[in-house]
């Protein structure tokens, strides 16, 4: 079990309040029995191989049919082999010839309050022209595309250029730094990186071009840069014929390539994810199974309906952007709203207002942003008519109760079910979260398992555990969104996620399933943190750090804050430098140069040694008990001697 946040298991294990569904939103609902729910349960148990073949020959659109459903070659599997079809023809064509062309698939706000909407037919004619214009640049099937965007229409319309001609996106989140970019482009062998010349983030423009170049200097396989005039920034230097505008570029082509007929287990893009080591890790999705599994999990969980306005707040830098954003709701045929900047620009109301004023039927967003709503007053969100709300939904880390009634109560106004959906990038959507037409939702649980997930809780042998019982959360049998390994690591593939429990994939979660078979995530086994929803690698902060001349070595650890759920704490020692303030600050710096913002330790103490066992393992434990203040009173922020600590502690 994990300590790291155990206090908020303690507060998970007592919640008893039940809230089933509104009979109202039953009637209709996609789900609406849970005879449905079982019995679509119990063929994809059973009948695996019929159950996903007609999923996938129903919901998906095939050039060439697959010959077989599922090979299972543990570890390895492909979905709908020997199939051909493209992703992108599942979430425009396909749409465009059942009559949808001219119903509005994005919605898109700016920052500033700028909006454009573009019909299916329009996004077909952005996505061709874009796939034109990367052909031009030499970008065929196979290669690798960076895609380094703000939260504009042609972040999505990048991602579906790419699908259309069989290129793999790597989209990296705008946050991180060069460096982050550097290494992502290298490990994956990018030939394109798209950007824009700039970004809007609460009023100012932050210089995506300068970041990117900077990249570039270390990015010996990427040939072109494919550069979007969002912020018209003057200061954009163009290296000829390296870099390329848009406009010049993708404007002036005629919109009408076709799909390219992929296999269905062509890669369709990687994302970059922490794992429990410093390297990022390229998790590599596939082209059928994984559009059938964001699709399908889309049409369960949301209950997508056709009059729907659905708005998922993530960023399309993660994977809950990737599924929710783009293949899932564009492959159902959704109309999705799309914003570009921050939730309190230019005020607190912002989210609230744009509930408003677009008539959002239904809102996903993360645990971490409810925190922050709470913190800025219920007034920003009473100013709003948010009546036109009808279903809500969660990612990203475990919802505490609090939060939990919260937006049941303030934005839900008591009537809209909560979705609390777990999944990882890994899985490629949802693996587990109530229906919101038939499952009674508790605050805090993400409920049962959708159809086909068939999930595992086992000890440290493997062994599955009783009921009631906390353990690794494993899952049993593959289906069609798993990820299908590690971008040119097939070794660490293996080892972090079928090793430890041979035969099942593990989640790197803990979890307890209840009497009423309701699961409860519990947080990690492994060092990874969870900082507003983000997923770090506490050694990725690590090797930030001691990449700097003055640290001899780091450890960092996760503590519980009342925001972001995690924060960051580092314990560093230093050699020839004074541990003073200055030097704190050209840390902090450091490893946002290193990582980006988002890995910006939130404490960093100096400390003479840090804690060790006998055997010299770092006691992340008394680090984790000190970096949440329970071991020591005080100011600790000072230059201590760690080891001191560890002796007493050995010595109990
Ligand atoms: C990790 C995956 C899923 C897309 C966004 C994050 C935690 C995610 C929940 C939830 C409890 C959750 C888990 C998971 N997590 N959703 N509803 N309840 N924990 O994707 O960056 O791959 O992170 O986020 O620890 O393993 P990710």
């Amino acid at each position: 079990m994990t300590d790291s946040n155990s206090g908020q298991i303690d507060h998970v294990l007592i919640e008893d309040r039940l809230f089933p569904p509104p009979a109202e939103f039953t009637k209709t609902a996609v789900f609406s029995t849970q005879e449905q729910y079982e019995t679509m349960c119990n063929q994809a148990a059973e009948d695996s191989d019929n159950f996903w073949r007609g999923e996938a020959n129903e919901h998906l659109h095939w050039f060439e049919p697959f010959k077989e459903v599922c090979k299972w070659n543990p570890p390895h599997a492909e979905w709908f082999v020997g199939g051909k079809t493209n992703a992108s023809y599942n979430c425009l064509d396909r749409n465009i010839e059942a009559g949808l062309g001219d119903r509005i698939a994005i919605l898109w706000e700016g920052e500033p309050g700028d909006q454009r909407t573009l019909t299916y037919s329009d996004l077909r004619t952005e996505v061709c022209k874009c796939a034109e214009g990367m052909k031009q640049l030499g970008i065929g099937a196979g290669d690798v595309v960076s895609i380094y965007m703000p939260m504009t229409p042609e972040l999505a319309i990048a991602m579906l250029a790419c699908a259309r001609i069989g290129a793999v996106h790597s989209v990296i989140f705008a946050g991180f730094s060069a460096e982050s970019i550097a290494d992502r482009n290298n490990d994956a062998g990018a030939k394109l990186v798209i950007t824009a010349d700039g970004l809007y983030r609460r009023g100012r423009v932050l210089p995506l071009k300068a970041t990117v170049d900077e990249a570039l200097e270390k990015s010996p396989t990427v040939n072109h840069c494919l550069v979007l005039r969002r912020v018209g920034n003057e200061d954009v230097s163009m290296v000829e014929p390296r870099d390329v505008w848009w406009h010049d570029v993708v404007d002036p082509q005629p919109g009408e390539l076709p799909a390219k007929p992929m296999d269905s287990e062509a890669s369709l893009f990687i994302l970059y994810t922490s794992g429990s080591t410093g390297k990022p890790k390229g998790i590599r999705h596939t082209t059928a199974g994984y559009n059938l599994w964001a699709k399908r999990t889309f049409q369960w969980v949301f209950d997508h309906r056709e009059d729907d306005i659905y708005w998922c707040t993530a960023d399309c830098g993660w994977i809950t952007g990737h599924s929710y954003i783009v293949y899932g709701p564009l492959s159902a045929g959704a109309t999705c709203l799309m914003y570009e900047g921050a939730p309190n620009f230019p005020a607190e109301d912002r989210f609230w207002e744009l509930v408003e004023k677009h008539k959002v039927t239904i809102l996903y967003t993360a645990p971490t942003a409810i925190r922050a709503f709470i913190k800025w007053g219920d007034e920003h969100v009473e100013k709003h008519d948010l009546s036109s709300l009808r279903l809500l939904g969660t990612v990203g880390e475990g919802i505490n109760p609090e939060a939990w009634m919260w937006y049941h109560k303030k934005i839900g106004a008591e009537r809209c079910p909560i979705v609390d959906t777990w999944w990882q990038t890994e899985t490629g959507g949802i693996m587990m979260s109530p229906l919101p037409g038939i499952t009674a939702t508790k605050p805090g649980s993400c409920t049962r398992p959708l159809p086909g997930v068939i999930p595992a809780i086992v000890d440290e042998t493997g062994k599955e555990v009783d009921d009631q019982h906390g353990g690794m959360l494993c899952i049993a049998k593959p289906w069609p969104g798993m990820l299908r390994g590690i971008w040119g690591d097939d070794d660490r593939f293996v080892q972090q996620y079928w090793s430890t429990v041979p035969g099942k994939y593990l989640t790197g979660d803990n979890a307890r399933k209840d009497s009423d078979g309701y699961y409860w995530i519990m947080g990690r086994i492994d060092d990874v943190i969870n900082v507003s929803g983000h997923r770090l690698s506490t050694i990725e902060v690590e090797s930030a750090l001691v990449s700097h001349e003055a640290v001899c070595e780091a450890a960092v650890v996760g503590r519980p804050d009342a925001l972001k759920g995690q924060a960051i704490a580092a314990f560093v020692s230093v050699r020839d430098r004074e541990p003073n303030e200055e030097l704190r600050k050209e840390l902090l710096l450091h490893v946002r140069k290193q990582i980006g913002a988002l890995a910006q330790p939130d404490d960093l103490r100096f400390t003479a040694t840090l804690p060790k066992t006998r055997s010299g393992k770092i006691m992340r434990r008394l680090l984790r008990d000190i970096a949440s203040g329970k071991e020591i009173a005080g100011d600790t922020s000072t230059l201590e001697d760690l080891s001191v600590l560890a002796k007493l502690q050995e010595d109990e």
